[in-house]
């Protein structure tokens, strides 16, 4: 018997991401997969992960998963280019148990349809030093020019929720030009916080570039696993969405509130002192 957890979950889908990026995965995967209930750990208490240490990442990753097995989760989907270029083979090993979804920079396709030979890829430093990117580049990339941006400061400015603003066009603006003048004529999403300017990107980059966001094919991903399940018991059919942060509430809630999400609840988590686990905190009013 699964132990009962606080959300009363046996068959959530766990998703994490190091604040708001994974977001842009979860409205993917509600749109695709209706049936199931969703449990989302943002771990806003340490956003950026980009240039922290991929053994920090691993790390932070591997207390999130945890906390998210234990929370009642069946499947976790890594909705972080980061924690997956950090942690993703790690967590497979420490929990064989549990189907993983992970991200990687979605260099094939880009690749694979390229007319001028040449791709843009906008991830964060930690996922550019990670194995997984050099090995997907190394395996269906080596007669494509690639060009690299990290985007400084992208990701907190999406963070705040400003998804137009003259900073955040400014950045992508320094990371776009000069790749158009190279002609790239393909824009690779390897960060889910970048989801949330794919607007802004496309008028930096006119109509006949290519923006390629790999949430989609993650949520197709995620419910092939799901449909392998024999027996998707007592959570069947519920399509709540739990939504947790470990930094401030508050702003976490007026971000949620900036995008169409249907149908959750919000919850503040802490971490302990050592790292080692995440605790929800609990109000008088909170009914999990
Ligand atoms: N959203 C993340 C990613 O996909 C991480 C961004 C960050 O925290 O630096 O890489």
């Amino acid at each position: 018997m699964m132990e009962e957890t606080i959300f009363h979950l046996k068959n959530a889908i766990g998703v994490f991401d190091s604040g708001v990026g994974g977001l842009s995965v979860l409205r993917e995967i509600r749109k695709q997969i209706t049936n199931f209930p969703i449990i989302y750990f943002g771990d806003q208490f340490h956003v950026p992960y980009g240039p922290r240490e991929l053994e920090e990442v691993n790390s932070l990753s591997s207390v999130i998963t945890q906390f998210l097995i234990s929370s009642g989760s069946r499947i976790i989907v890594v909705a972080c280019n980061t924690a997956s270029a950090a942690a993703l083979y790690p967590l497979r090993e420490k929990f064989p148990h549990i189907p993983f979804v992970g991200m990687e920079p979605a260099v094939k396709p880009a690749a694979e349809n390229t007319h001028t030979g040449k791709v843009g890829v906008l991830a964060t430093p930690a996922t550019f030093h990670g194995k997984l990117y050099n090995s997907v580049v190394e395996r269906f990339a080596k007669n494509v020019e690639i060009y690299q941006n990290t985007c400084s400061g992208l990701v907190q400015e999406i963070e705040k929720g400003n998804f137009r603003g003259i900073e955040t066009r400014k950045i992508l603006e320094n990371a776009l030009f000069p790749m158009l003048e190279q002609k790239i004529d393909a824009v690779v999403l390897g960060c889910t916080h970048y989801s949330f300017v794919i607007p802004l990107i496309k008028e930096i980059v006119g109509p006949d570039i290519n923006v390629i966001d790999p949430a989609p094919a993650v949520a197709r991903q995620t419910a092939r696993i799901l449909s392998e399940w024999n027996n998707p018991v007592d959570d069947f059919n519920d399509n709540r969405i739990f939504l947790i942060t470990s930094g401030q509430k508050q702003k976490f809630e007026k971000f949620i509130s900036l995008i169409a999400i249907e149908n959750y609840e919000i919850f503040q988590a802490n971490w302990s002192l050592d790292k080692r686990e995440i605790n929800i905190v609990q109000n008088k009013n909170d009914h999990p």
